[in-house]
């Protein structure tokens, strides 16, 4: 049997990078409805009350126990009145009528289909809203002007919505090696975002490549989609190039979440189903490939783990508590007024003062 917790006893720290965060918690029960009003808020384009749900979700998926009654969350950090309020009344009801009208709107529902589109963000989906689509049919019925990925996110929208199952995601970091193998001897290719977290299923797969020599990276992307292409693997890509500049991009530029890394949004061509009863088909996969030179590999490589909140949470921390900047690139520090060099994520953790947080437990 568990030795009971007692949880006035349990110290839990404010920022999320400075806590263990596991996939599987103790709380879904409260996190699923806070994350409700968090996905709301966003889609009304309140960014402040969406990430303030959205940490509070954050410090109950940290908690060691399932919470049982309010005394249960007396020294927690981040849990503001309106969220108090919705846990209250899910701990005394079993729901919260707040929870439960959101998640039944036409508002809501609409924005949650029209954004689940590849291609589609939260403004475009509002505007289709108030012009009275729903769903990705009624941007087809109504022959909506459509972009080249919102094309390919509404030809392959069933696929997309299936979850991406970890087998899967390894069938393509075994293409996606064989790809840059052939195209540059030597590179290294990592498995990044929710599945290095141990996720067992995502949304996409995400990739970072890299090669020890620095420079041998350049222009790699457009060489592992021609290689993909020729194959037939490929439905959809667009890359960008890498426009990072360090004297522009560095401490000058204000926190963004958005790297400028050469990088590439695509949706595989995945073959599926048994060979030897020749129901051989396809399913469409979404995959981010990224480059980065082996210099700025290690922040890379904690900018592309995630999650998006612990993520956040490193660069709000290394802001407001290390007058350093944090991005994907580089860690910048203001007193000293120069660069930190990372060769690993740990080493990262270390200038920030902060403990060593390992992937699986960066699910805030
Ligand atoms: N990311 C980023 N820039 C983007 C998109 C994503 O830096 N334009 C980072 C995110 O901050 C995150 C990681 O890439 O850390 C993975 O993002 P994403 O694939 O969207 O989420 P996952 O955590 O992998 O979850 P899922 O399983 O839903 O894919
Ligand atoms: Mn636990
Ligand atoms: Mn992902
Ligand atoms: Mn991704």
């Amino acid at each position: 049997p568990k030795p009971n917790i007692d949880p006035t006893a349990v110290l839990i720290k404010a920022y999320a990078c400075q806590r263990r965060t596991p996939l599987k918690h103790h709380n879904s029960f409260l996190t699923d409805a806070l994350e409700i009003l968090s996905q709301n808020a966003e889609y009304n384009d309140n960014e402040g009350r969406s990430v303030a749900f959205r940490r509070a979700a954050s410090v109950l998926k940290a908690l060691p126990y399932r919470v049982k009654n309010m005394e249960d969350l007396k020294s927690l950090p981040c849990l503001g009145d309106h969220s108090q309020r919705v846990i209250k009344e899910i701990l005394e009801d079993g729901s919260s009528r707040e929870v439960e009208s959101t998640r039944q709107s036409d508002k809501f529902q609409a924005m949650k289909a029209l954004t689940g589109i590849f291609g589609v963000g939260v403004r475009t989906a509002d505007r289709w809203f108030r012009e009275g689509l729903r769903s990705p049919d009624d941007l087809f019925r109504t022959g909506q002007q459509l972009n080249r990925a919102q094309q390919a996110g509404v030809q392959y929208y069933d696929d997309l919505q299936k979850p991406v199952t970890k087998a899967e995601a390894d069938v393509i970091s075994d293409i996606v090696e064989k790809a840059v193998r052939a195209v540059l001897p030597g590179a290294e290719i990592r498995l990044m975002g929710g599945f290095r977290r141990g996720k067992e299923v995502g949304h996409d797969v995400d990739f970072l490549i890299t090669h020890p020599e620095e420079g041998k990276e350049e222009g790699l992307m457009p060489k592992i989609t021609n290689w993909l292409e020729e194959q037939g693997l490929l439905l959809y890509q667009k890359t960008t190039r890498n426009s990072y500049l360090e004297k522009m991009d560095g401490p000058a530029r204000a926190p963004n979440n958005m790297d400028r890394f050469e990088r590439c949004f695509s949706i595989f061509k995945l073959q599926t189903g048994s060979e030897r009863a020749s129901v051989s088909g396809w399913r469409a996969v979404r995959v981010d490939l990224v480059v980065s030179p082996y210099s700025q590999f290690a922040f890379a490589t904690l900018g592309w783990t995630g999650s998006k909140l612990f993520e956040r949470e490193l660069r709000r921390w290394a802001g407001q508590e290390k007058h350093m900047s944090l991005s994907s690139h580089a860690l910048f520090d203001s007193k000293q007024n120069l660069y930190l060099r990372a060769k690993t994520e740990e080493e990262i953790f270390a200038y920030l003062g902060l403990e060593f947080i390992p992937p699986s437990e960066r699910n805030a």
